[in-house]
């Protein structure tokens, strides 16, 4: 296993905010956990988050959104709050981060789905993460029965990899779950990339 350099140290401050047409990415803060509560709160949310806990924990979100700005001063996960108009619409985060590599995530309140914000915020995290972070190649998934997820990674440029069955912790239940891939080079090279 490569060790990576602490964030700060590779010049990726705490305050670093990314900017799309219509969203912006700023890095979570421990103020962010009611609102991430109110949005997991949503089943249709939740489900779809393998890793999470249903119904949420205040107590539990409060105490991992307190340790986001040590994950990111450490450089093991960059996790963003999705702003449109000044109100947090979801979450974006590469976590996991591990060498060279990291996993990809995302998840949007219900009514902000469907209007393209999941791409836009993440083609931005997934450009952090080759450009400024330096990673070489970036992880996903989602459960089977989460097409609107794929449609994302696909748009991305990820490559469907493994299907095979895991534990969802918010179903209580093992899932069919499809994992993905994206190397940097493949992002370099992808055809609206502007150099
Ligand atoms: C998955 C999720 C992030 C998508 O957010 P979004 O902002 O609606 O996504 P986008 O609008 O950028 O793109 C969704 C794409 O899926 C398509 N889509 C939506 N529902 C679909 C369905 N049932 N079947 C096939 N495609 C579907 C949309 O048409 C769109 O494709 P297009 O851009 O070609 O039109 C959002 O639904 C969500 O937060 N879900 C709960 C949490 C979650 O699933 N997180 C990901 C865990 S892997």
């Amino acid at each position: 296993m490569t060790t990576r350099p602490p964030a700060m140290k590779s010049g990726l401050s705490p305050s670093v905010r990314l900017r799309t047409d219509r969203l912006l990415l700023r890095p979570t803060t421990p103020a962010d956990a009611p609102r991430a509560f109110e949005i997991q709160s949503d089943w249709d949310v939740t489900r779809m988050l393998r890793m999470a806990l249903f119904p949420p924990d205040l107590d539990d979100m409060t105490g991992w959104f307190g340790e986001h700005p040590r994950e990111w001063l450490a450089g093991t996960a960059f996790r963003f709050a999705i702003e449109r108009a000044g109100r947090m619409i979801g979450v974006v985060d590469l976590d996991e981060i591990d060498g060279e590599e990291g996993e990809l995530g995302y998840w949007l309140e219900r009514p902000s789905w469907g209007k393209g914000y999941a791409f836009e915020a993440a083609e931005a995290v997934v450009d952090f993460a080759f450009r400024q972070v330096g990673l070489l190649a970036l992880r996903s998934g989602h459960a089977a029965d989460n097409p609107a997820s794929g449609k994302v990674l696909l748009k991305l440029g990820f490559r469907p990899l493994l299907s095979m069955r895991k534990l969802s912790r918010s179903r209580g239940e093992e899932i069919l779950h499809q994992s993905y891939g994206l190397t940097a080079n493949a992002w370099r090279n992808r055809p609206d990339a502007d150099r």
